[in-house]
Parts: structure tokens; sequence; C-alpha cells
């Protein structure tokens, strides 16, 4: 049984989340989204309501888990007994980050691996901070994120006092 967890902020969930998601999912036994909840990077977006977005947009891939973890990732990994991570490389911009990060799980966590699946073309340059950016600004979400994303994205925006539209 190979189990594997794709982790990440989501805030919000993209298309270009998406892409890793559909294809990776596919690979493997069991697909765990883990949603980080650290409230210190001040997500827009509170950990519930990611999660809910990710279940909503993930609801017909059968072996896709939606789970909320804090803490070190590795430990959630041991905690789901999954031994693989999957990350998406966008750029050559991610490249340093995602090296450390996956040279420090490992020495942290031998026996748990990264795998990288390189961001198709037409996702390359999306990031959620683009989006939330756009959706600040009342722009066309449509092609970075589904409806249900851009309609909890509006809603969002309108609490917070920066309605547009
Ligand atoms: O979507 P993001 O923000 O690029 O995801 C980053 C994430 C959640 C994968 C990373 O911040 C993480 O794994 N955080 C958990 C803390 C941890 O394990 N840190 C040590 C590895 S550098």
């Amino acid at each position: 049984m190979l189990r594997a967890i794709y982790p990440g902020s989501f805030d919000p969930v993209t298309y270009g989340h998406m892409d890793i998601i559909e294809r990776s999912h596919n690979l493997v036994d069991e697909l765990i989204v883990g949603v980080l909840c650290n409230k210190a990077k001040m997500p827009l977006f509170s950990a519930e309501e990611r999660v809910k977005m990710l279940k909503e947009v993930t609801k017909d891939l059968r072996n896709v888990r939606i789970i909320p973890f804090d803490g070190l990732l590795v430990d959630f990994a041991a905690r789901m007994e999954a031994k693989l991570i999957i990350r998406g490389l966008r750029a050559i911009t991610d490249f340093e980050y995602e090296l450390q990060m996956s040279q420090t799980n490992h020495k942290l966590e031998p026996n748990v691996e990264t795998m990288f699946l390189t961001t198709s073309i037409e996702y390359s340059y999306l990031s959620s901070t683009t989006v939330r950016e756009i959706a600040a600004f009342g722009g066309d979400l449509s092609q970075f994120v589904p409806e249900a994303v851009a309609a909890a994205l509006r809603k969002k925006m309108c609490t917070k006092g920066e309605c547009n539209k």
C-alpha cells in the first residue's frame, strides 16, 4: 500500500494544486492532502475553510483524503504511515526552497522520500498569493480557481471590507 502526502498551505487551492492532485493520485494507492494549520503564517482562510474547499474540489477522486496538520511534516507523515511526500515544482525560483525542505525532511526522517512533479505549463505562473491579490482587487478568478473557491474568495473579501463586486 503506497500512501503519499501532498502538503501545503492551500490558501486557497488553485488549478495549479489541482493539477498536481489529479496527476499524483493515480500514482499511489492513497493520496492525503495535508493542509498546514499554522496560524503564524496568517492565512486568509482558516484551516477549516481551506479543508472544506479542498474537499469540495476533490470530491470525485476516490483515493484522496484531506487532513489538516500542525507541527513537522515528517511527524504528520509518520502518523499517517506515509512514506512519500509529493510537491509541485513550477519554476527555478521554487527549486531552492524545495531542495532545502526535502533535504531537511530527509535528515529528520530518512525513510520518507520527496517526489517532485513539474507543474503543467498552463499553471506554471499561478500561485495562491497572486490569486488572493486578484481577488482583493475584484479581478476575474475563473482561469485560476474553481467557481466554489472564487465564490469563497469574493465572500471573504466582502467580510474583510474589500468588496469590489
Ligand atoms: O504551500 P506551502 O506554503 O509552500 O507549503 C509549505 C509546507 C506546508 C509544505 C511547509 O511549510 C511544511 O512542511 N511545514 C511544516 C513544518 C515543517 O515540517 N518544517 C520543516 C521542513 S522545512
